[in-house]
């Protein structure tokens, strides 16, 4: 189907794509599976749409020897994977990368890599200007940073040129105390303005349109409230299971891998107030001001509000078996670790006070899916006699983030035909029938908005204590009374324990399948 089809009108795009000026990107983990998977064919995409600075280079840094011939071999390979369609550019791109290795940990390393970055910036004419992806374990961060500062490789210009920055990828800690000791010591060293905290979830584009779709449309705002909108699910369901990321993994846990991070920042979007403008530090500042209004849990409401569940064996849609958690490669025999959660929360201020948010997110779900959905109140009066009040479905609202990014809007309306026969049907808005195109990878998004200096994507320092804060206190209760807020199982490819759906059963709801 093509916009014409769905009658739908493309207006004029009134938008702004700017390449950033000459730099480099030195990416540490340069060997890792992120790098492959992500950061590589995101930087080729950018390299394909003519994002990239017109000078510039990548610099892979690791501990594994190489050549840059061999880290070109690699970085091919990658790229292929992800674009088998993008050959023909391939070659000019593979001359942009270079590779130098050493232990993370080795001062000498950092002043190789010194001599190697600016030998880079000579060669590819990139003004000095560099971009530092920390592709690490979170272990190795404070460490990374320290030894980059202690080379002068995070030094800026005296007027901000060239300038210097660093990329971090979650986890931001473990908990409140270990994030806020990581940002003194990274603080200590770095400029915030130098600081990009990456939650690839804001890169999504259905989650960048959130703001645009309720900020750019006088229609929605005016119901954006607890007068018309009943309750909201948001939900980041994975059919994947833990895969081969156990030895992270089963240290985390989906309260730290998803909750701390993608789940709130999701929230923020789809509740906070509207900024005075589009600008990085107003943006997050809302975003941070949301967080600070969601009701703390009291150890009760822990119990009685949040659910963790670890799956078990199960099986597929298509019938082959799946593995419970405790039988995955890596995991502890006897791990306790959470692979869903699913939680209620209210935010007390006066746009959202009373209407109840369900947050979840599992692996090994039946299907992977994300998106937030706003289920407006029910009409106040039926005036069709064969549908009472109760009978007549509310209207729904779903942003969808994954696999399919759109959004849907669920209305009731006139069966053709002689009787009077309703039924529910959707206005739906899908971004790769209406543009053409499917949307770029969130990575490409981030990466070009480090390099452009724009951090209204990322996490801000208060934004990750506020999302700690309210986290903090849950992994505590279960760690200090497990009894009383007990591991729960579910089988692998299931929607997640009875409990989950008798949490949003409080309200007389479902959760969306
Ligand atoms: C990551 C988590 O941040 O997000 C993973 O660490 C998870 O556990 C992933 O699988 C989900 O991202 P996406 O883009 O596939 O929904």
């Amino acid at each position: 189907m093509t916009s014409a089809d769905t009658h739908v009108t493309i207006g004029k795009a009134m938008c702004e794509e700017t390449p950033p000026e000459p730099c480099g990107i030195v990416i540490f983990g340069a060997s890792g599976d992120l790098v492959a998977r992500k950061l590589l064919p995101a930087l080729f995409g950018l390299y394909r749409r003519n994002l990239l600075p017109e000078r510039f280079f990548v610099l892979g840094f690791a501990r594994t020897p190489m050549t840059d011939e061999e880290f070109r071999t690699r970085v091919r390979d990658c790229i292929l994977s992800a674009h088998p369609e993008g050959v023909e550019e391939l070659d000019e791109f593979l001359a942009l990368c270079r590779y130098t290795h050493g232990e993370y940990d080795d001062p000498e390393a950092y002043a190789d890599l010194a001599l190697c970055s600016s030998e880079c910036a000579l060669d590819y004419h990139a003004a000095d200007n560099l971009l530092f992806y920390l592709a690490l374990p979170p272990q190795l961060h404070a460490v990374t940073v320290r030894h980059l500062y202690n080379a002068g490789l995070t030094k800026e210009g005296d007027d901000g040129h060239p300038w210097r920055r660093v990329v971090f990828e979650k986890p931001f800690g473990h908990d409140l105390a270990s994030a806020l000791k990581l940002d003194d010591t990274l603080c200590s060293m770095l400029r915030q303005e130098q600081i990009f905290r990456m939650d690839h979830y804001l890169g999504k584009e259905t989650v960048q349109s959130i703001l645009m779709f309720r900020f750019a449309n006088a229609i929605f705002e005016p119901l954006w409230n607890r007068s018309y909108i009943d309750h909201v699910q948001i939900t980041v369901a994975e059919s994947l299971g833990v895969e081969h990321r156990s030895a992270y993994y089963d240290n985390a846990g989906c309260l730290r891998d998803m909750f701390q991070n993608h789940m709130m920042q999701m929230l923020a979007l789809v509740a906070m107030e509207p900024p005075t403008s589009f600008d990085s530090e107003r943006v997050r500042d809302e975003r941070v001001k949301l967080l600070h209004s969601i009701r703390p849990w009291s150890k009760d409401e822990i119990c009685s509000s949040v659910v963790r569940a670890q799956y078990g064996a199960g099986i597929k849609a298509d019938g082959s078996p799946l593995k419970a958690y405790l039988d995955e490669p890596g995991i502890a025999p006897r791990s306790s670790t959470e692979t869903y959660v699913a939680a209620k929360l209210f935010i007390d201020n006066w746009r959202w006070q009373g209407v109840p948010f369900f947050l979840r997110s599992g692996k090994r779900m039946p299907r992977k899916v994300s998106e937030i959905a706003v289920t407006f109140r029910r009409v106040p009066h039926s005036m069709f006699g064969m549908h009472s009040k109760a009978e007549m479905p509310a209207n729904v609202l779903i942003l969808k983030i994954q696999p399919e990014e759109g959004i849907d809007l669920h209305i009731q309306a006139k069966q053709p035909g002689p009787k009077s026969c309703m039924s529910t049907m959707t206005l739906a808005f899908k971004y790769h029938e209406i543009f053409g195109i499917n949307p770029p990878d969130a990575y490409e998004r981030l990466l070009l908005d480090c390099m452009l200096g724009d951090r209204t994507l990322f996490w801000s320092r208060e934004g990750v204590e506020a999302a700690w804060q309210l986290i903090t206190p849950i992994l505590e209760t279960w760690r200090d009374t497990p009894e009383a807020s007990p591991l729960l199982h579910y089988p692998a490819g299931s929607w997640g324990p009875d409990a989950s759906a008798r949490l949003i059963r409080t309200i007389g709801k479902r959760w969306r399948e």
